[in-house]
């Protein structure tokens, strides 16, 4: 699989939008502002998803085609407060939508800040694909803002806050790269078993 070999291939915000089913995919989910588009770029290839300076940048459900072997879907972010009720409910539908509808969803990657402790939304998120039985990848977001000692710290709350061991989270930068390598790694070989 050539992971830059990458495209847009729809933009969607219902269900009668998605791409027909053929391929595997994973979903890319997170707080709003939490770094999916930036991940997807440094992952992926480079200005493929859009990123924003404020949250809310991602308003719809954006398929991209990997190498025509698997697709990433970026969905829009949760937990931003500083957008209408109507609004809120609105991205809560079309992810909600999304992830209870795609029976092709083989991967979620889960996106939290480094620097911040789980929301509640984050919660709900995993306990979801638990249930589903949805195999999961926890990605540590925006690690080159903390020093050594301060990731390790947060590190270790975040893994005591969800209960999951702390070695199963990626730290990841998409400003340096940090932990890219291993990520498009475990995604290659992921999508080719
Ligand atoms: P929404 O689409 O609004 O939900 O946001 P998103 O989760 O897609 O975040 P996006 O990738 O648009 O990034 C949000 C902001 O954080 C942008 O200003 C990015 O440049 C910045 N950012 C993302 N990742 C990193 C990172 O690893 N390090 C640093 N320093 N900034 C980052
Ligand atoms: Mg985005």
């Amino acid at each position: 699989i050539n992971l830059s070999n990458a495209r847009l291939e729809k933009i969607a915000v219902k269900k009668d939008d998605y791409p027909p089913i053929k391929m595997p995919e994973m979903c890319i989910c997170g707080r709003s502002n939490v770094g999916k588009s930036s991940f997807i770029n440094t992952i992926f290839k480079d200005k493929l998803a859009r990123v924003g300076s404020t949250p809310g940048k991602t308003c719809t459900i954006n398929f991209f085609n990997i190498d025509n072997k698997f697709r990433v879907v970026d969905l829009p972010g949760y937990g931003y407060a500083q957008v209408s009720k109507e609004e809120k409910k609105r991205w809560k539908d079309m992810i909600e939508e999304y992830l209870l509808e795609r029976e092709e969803l083989k991967l979620a990657v889960l996106l939290l800040d480094s620097r911040h402790l789980p929301t509640e939304d984050d919660k709900i998120m995993l306990s979801f694909f638990d249930k589903k039985e949805i195999p999961i990848m926890i990605v540590l977001t925006k690690c080159d803002k903390l020093s050594n000692n301060e990731l390790t710290k947060n590190t270790e709350l975040i893994s005591k806050e969800l209960g999951i061991e702390k070695d199963l989270f990626y730290q990841f930068s998409a400003k340096t790269g940090m932990g890219a390598k291993q990520i498009q790694y475990s995604i290659v070989k992921f999508m080719e078993e």
